[in-house]
């Protein structure tokens, strides 16, 4: 490392918007650190890490995302506990003494605002709709907290059940419902999962991983029903403050 100077940033492709370059920006200037700096790294491919860690001695943390949260497993020392179970990497530390650190934040971020939000209460069974990267990190999170799990996919295998499968059940039977789709993300805002609605009522907690918009139509509908939601923003915040603890500790 350089001085104080650090470096951190975000690789994947595309980055356009990106929250955490906001945030940790905002956060720098906030904590009165100059010397800090959150930048991003697009990369065409996940072999060009290894030139962009070369280049930047003051490197000290990556947040990771789309498409490499997997691929970029071949190219770290170690993974933290969560991080070897999911198969996912949204944060990388870089220490001293050369070793690169893979870490799903994604799973502490998720665990840490469900089991505040579900407060006294404790469903059972949880329903995850959509199988990609974040689901991992929820349905690693939910077996955690000791939830029977069943997840939804448009494609049918062995370890889920389809839309189609689902309509044939009653949804009185899962308590949580976990939005891990892009779904009603904007700009597409009127879209949301495919479920029976009419069978949401009090005794439900719907979750949305989406955070823009803050309300999403999936949410409306739980509300519309009398059914508690949550949306996605706190999940955000505190997965880059766990990043942010990350990088600052020996063991986090
Ligand atoms: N709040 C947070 O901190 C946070 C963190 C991570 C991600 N997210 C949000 O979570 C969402 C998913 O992220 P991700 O990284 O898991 O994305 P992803 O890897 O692209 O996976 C999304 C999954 O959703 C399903 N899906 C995609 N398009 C669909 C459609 N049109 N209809 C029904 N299902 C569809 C697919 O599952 P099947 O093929 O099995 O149907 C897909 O694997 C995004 O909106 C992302 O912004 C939020």
């Amino acid at each position: 490392m350089t001085g104080n100077r650090r470096l951190f940033g975000l690789i994947g492709k595309p980055l356009e918007h990106s929250f955490s370059q906001r945030y940790f920006t905002e956060k720098f200037k906030s904590l009165g650190l100059g010397d800090h700096r959150y930048q991003l790294f697009e990369l065409s491919s996940i072999g060009e890490l290894e030139a962009l860690i070369a280049e930047h001695p003051e490197l000290a943390g990556l947040n990771v995302t789309l498409p490499y949260k997997k691929q970029v497993i071949d190219f770290l020392t170690d993974l933290s506990p969560e991080a070897q179970r999911i198969g996912a990497v949204n944060t990388i530390k870089f220490t001293p003494d050369n070793a690169r650190v893979g870490y799903n934040t994604d799973y502490h971020g998720f665990y840490q605002s469900l089991k505040t939000w579900l407060g006294s209460s404790s469903p059972k069974k949880a329903l995850v709709l959509g199988t990609g990267g974040a689901s991992m990190a929820v349905t690693c999170a939910l077996e955690d907290l000791s939830m029977d799990i069943t997840s939804v996919s448009r494609k049918p295998s062995e370890e889920v059940i389809t839309y189609r499968q689902l309509h044939e059940m009653d949804l009185r039977n899962f308590e949580l419902i976990v939005n891990t789709t892009p779904l009603g993300m904007a700009p597409h805002i009127t879209t949301l999962p495919d479920l029976r609605y009419e069978q949401i009522g009090v005794g439900h907690f719907l979750y949305d991983l989406v955070y823009n918009p803050q309300v999403t139509a999936f949410m409306e509908q739980g509300n519309q029903q009398g059914a508690q939601v949550k949306g996605g923003l706190e999940m955000l915040q505190l997965q880059a403050e766990k990043a942010w603890d990350i990088w600052n500790h020996i063991n986090p």
